[in-house]
């Protein structure tokens, strides 16, 4: 910085040198010729004015007269003399000190002018300085007495000027330097030096990990603005690998063998090698939606996007899923292709588009009227149409030969299906590409074998889905249920002791995977705690309701969720435990979903219905016991309610896994609150810390309540410190890391090994 300073001030001062003393140069050479074309025009007036006397005098003969006209004139300013002489150059009359000039420095000067006898002027160095000298030829009416008229002027001055001009230059460029290198210096060190100073200070305390993730922006850095952004998200990249860094190190040093969306990252990527890896889910996990004139990009918060972005994000994979977007159309390429994330895009969505009789067969009719109730034991009769059996068939395909046309270029690719919208994938996709491993997960329960045989196309529901290496259910029971549904539908063979079905000389693995959520680092209790009082005092008042105990419900809108159930619940323990009147509040929220079922639509009305109703038997005039949010809510805003609530009721009817049971436990950094949960899913079989309930049940339901509420604060903390150890440690990352892994291991079948295993074992049998 110091050497850049120095050039820029020394260029600085020898260009503003350079420029004045060019200029001054010029301005000189004007005043000069100026000031001598004066002194010229001076002598020729005097000598005009003299002239005619001089002649008359001349012609007449009178040196005496000659005498005293140029005597009467030759104390004028800066007037040196005035002569005559004659052709011989000697003096007729002559005044001043102009005797010892004229026969040396003048006598080239009238030389010149006698020779033609014309007019000559001069400038000639005298003994005492420069000399103007001014000669014109007289001459009498006869014509035949010719002289010069000379005529002497002092030139000094014109030097004195010129050299008054350079000094004021002088002095000139000497106050332009001091000033241009004291505002360079200043502008150096306020707009450059400074800024870098504290940028270099940022970096290097960015380096040695003590700048908070919160002050990563770069500090103003006006002059290099386009810098800027890229030094930001190198700073980012930056603090991210630092604490992913320390959180490993940390791990490493507990011994302990938790999962990071970095070791995820770097297990996947070992494990592809030169393959790559394709999700297909028939959510999004990017959509874009018209909001007025602009388009908007919308993440769903779902579980599904939180555990597999960080494998898609490592590896530069491929999401296949449905643009349900209405503004997705518009975001794509002329594949139907975007790279996601938008702000910083890491891997490809591909967008398949259904028309709407599509959507309303495959997705709302067979996906949702068919299979959902089909697999959730809540009691909803599940609808199976023809038709709609025809479009989830035909929308299967579609998105096979989207996936098949994104896998093209890629040998033994990787492929995680999602859930029960894609029973039939599977098998597509191994038909057409034999080397693809191919894995699919069931989100949802897989009911008893009696239950799903009800499914008029359970066979090729069957058969599709055992097209995959791999199965993936929440719970070891799902599993069961699945393989007695194989074993009483299909001919094949199970492995019982390894958990898999070999059928037409093709193996599929079923395991449970039981699905999680990201487990956040903790910043430390007591903060989240302080923070915790006050996030809740503001929580009630934005909801206009006064308590002293807050409970939480967060659900889509759904029958299995076991919503009214909960509703029940809540009133019978105002009931039995009236000094609960006025003191409890539960927030409900409740994001409308599925709402062109009409079994959707109806239970939306009746859950508003159900919350009013016992808001209105119960409520005072600063107090209602249940607060319904309808809506969606963004993934922050549901934290508030869950760090601010004192229980979180889960009360599904029948649930694969529930992530909202997780969330709740991952938000409680405090270690506090309690987690009130239907022993009908997935996750009671890990949060065994949870208070369980069957919610069909009311009355336990409500001493369940009562029970969270008054639990003593150690036990409470205890709990929930042992539910945070099992969410921790079997988090999403590790979910997803299992998943692949066991695709990993899958030994792919290639038709031409099948051959020649069946020949061997003809071979075989006729030896
Ligand atoms: C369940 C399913 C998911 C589905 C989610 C939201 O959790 O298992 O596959 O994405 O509900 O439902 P939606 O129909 O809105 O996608």
């Amino acid at each position: 910085m110091r050497l850049l300073s120095v050039r820029l001030i020394i260029s600085l001062i020898l260009a503003v040198t350079l420029v004045s003393v060019f200029s001054a140069y010029y301005q000189v050479r004007g005043e000069r010729r100026s000031l001598r074309n004066d002194l010229d025009r001076r002598a020729a007036v005097l000598a005009d004015s003299l002239a005619g006397n001089l002649e008359r005098y001349l012609e007449e003969g009178s040196s005496a007269k000659l005498q005293l006209l140029v005597d009467r004139f030759s104390n004028r300013e800066r007037l040196v003399g005035v002569a005559v002489v004659n052709d011989k150059l000697e003096a007729i009359a002559l005044s001043g000190g102009l005797a010892e000039l004229l026969d040396a420095q003048l006598a080239p000067v009238l030389a010149r002018a006698r020779a033609g006898w014309e007019k000559q002027s001069a400038f000639v160095r005298g003994p005492s300085g420069s000399l103007h000298v001014y000669a014109t030829p007289l001459e009498a009416s006869t014509g035949a007495k010719r002289a010069l008229l000379v005529i002497v002027h002092d030139a000094t001055y014109i030097g004195a000027q010129t050299a008054h001009v350079w000094r004021e230059t002088f002095l000139r460029v000497l106050v332009q330097v001091f000033l241009i290198v004291l505002i360079t210096v200043l502008i150096v060190r306020w707009s450059i030096a400074g800024p870098i100073a504290r940028v270099s200070q940022w970096l290097r305390a960015l380096r040695a990990g003590t700048a908070q993730d919160a002050s990563v922006t770069v500090p103003d850095f006006d002059l290099l603005r386009p810098l800027a952004r890229d030094m930001t998200s190198i700073a980012r990249s930056l603090a991210a690998a630092r604490s992913a860094a320390e959180r490993e190190a940390q791990l490493r040093q507990a011994a302990e063998s938790s999962w990071t969306s970095e070791r995820l990252a770097v297990h996947v990527r070992s494990k592809l090698g030169d393959s790559r890896l394709f999700v297909v889910s028939n959510r999004e996990p990017y959509s874009h939606v018209r909001s007025g004139k602009s388009v908007q990009c919308v993440v769903p918060a779902s579980g599904l996007v939180t555990a597999l972005e960080p494998i898609l994000r490592a590896c530069d994979g491929t999401w296949v899923a449905h643009g349900s977007g209405d503004a997705d159309r518009i975001m794509v390429d002329a594949h139907d292709r975007l790279a996601v994330p938008p702000e910083e895009p890491k891997y490809t969505l591909r967008r398949v588009w259904l028309t709407k009789e599509e959507e309303d067969g495959y997705y709302y009719g067979f996906a949702n009227e068919g299979l959902w109730p089909l697999c959730h034991i809540a009691h909803t009769r599940p609808t199976f149409r023809a038709a709609d059996w025809e479009h989830y068939r035909q929308a299967n395909i579609k998105f096979a030969d989207a996936v098949l046309e994104e896998m093209r270029d890629t040998r033994e690719p990787m492929l995680l299906v999602q859930d029960y919208h894609f029973a039939l994938l599977p098998r597509l996709i191994k038909q057409k590409r034999p080397d693809a491993r191919v894995a699919i997960f069931w989100h949802i329960p897989w009911p008893n074998s009696e239950s799903f045989a009800i499914c008029p196309w359970q066979p090729e529901l069957l058969d599709g889905l055992l097209g995959a290496d791999v199965i993936g259910f929440h719970i070891q029971s799902h599993c069961t249920n699945f393989l007695q549904a194989v074993d009483r539908t299909l001919e094949c063979r199970i492995d019982w002791e390894h958990v898999a079905v070999n059928r037409k000389g093709h193996r599929t693995v079923v395991k449970p995977f039981p699905i999680s959520v990201h487990f956040p680092e903790s910043p430390g209790r007591d903060s989240t705690q302080a923070s915790g009082y006050l996030e809740r005092a503001a929580l009630l008042r934005e909801l206009g309701v006064e308590a002293l105990y807050v409970g939480v419900g967060v659900d889509r809108v759904d029958y299995t969720k076991g919503i009214l159930e909960r509703f029940l619940a809540i009133e019978r323990l105002l009931e039995t435990h009236p000094p609960y009147q006025g003191k409890f509040v539960f927030v409900q929220i409740g994001s409308p979903s599925r709402t062109h079922i009409k079994r959707y639509h109806d239970l939306l009305a009746d859950v508003e219905a159900g919350a009013e109703r016992i808001n209105w038997r119960f409520q005072t005039s600063t107090w209602r016991p249940i607060v319904f949010l309808k809506g969606h809510f963004s993934h922050a805003e549901i934290q508030r309610y869950y760090q601010a609530a004192d229980l979180c009721m889960v009360t599904s009817l029948h649930d694969g896994m529930n992530l909202v049971a997780k969330e709740f436990i991952a938000a409680r950094q405090d270690e506090q609150g309690v987690l009130i949960l239907s022993l009908f899913t997935g996750a009671a079989r890990e949060l065994l810390d949870s208070v369980l309930v069957n919610p069909y049940d009311i009355e336990s339901t409500a001493e369940a309540i009562c029970h969270a509420l008054e639990m003593e604060p150690e036990e409470r903390a205890a709990r929930m410190r042992r539910l945070r150890k099992v969410v921790k440690e079997q988090n999403i990352y590790r979910w997803a890391g299992n998943l692949v892994a066991e695709l990993c291991d899958v030994r792919l079948e290639m038709p031409q090994e099948k051959g020649k295993r069946g020949h061997a074992r003809v071979a075989a049998q006729s030896s």
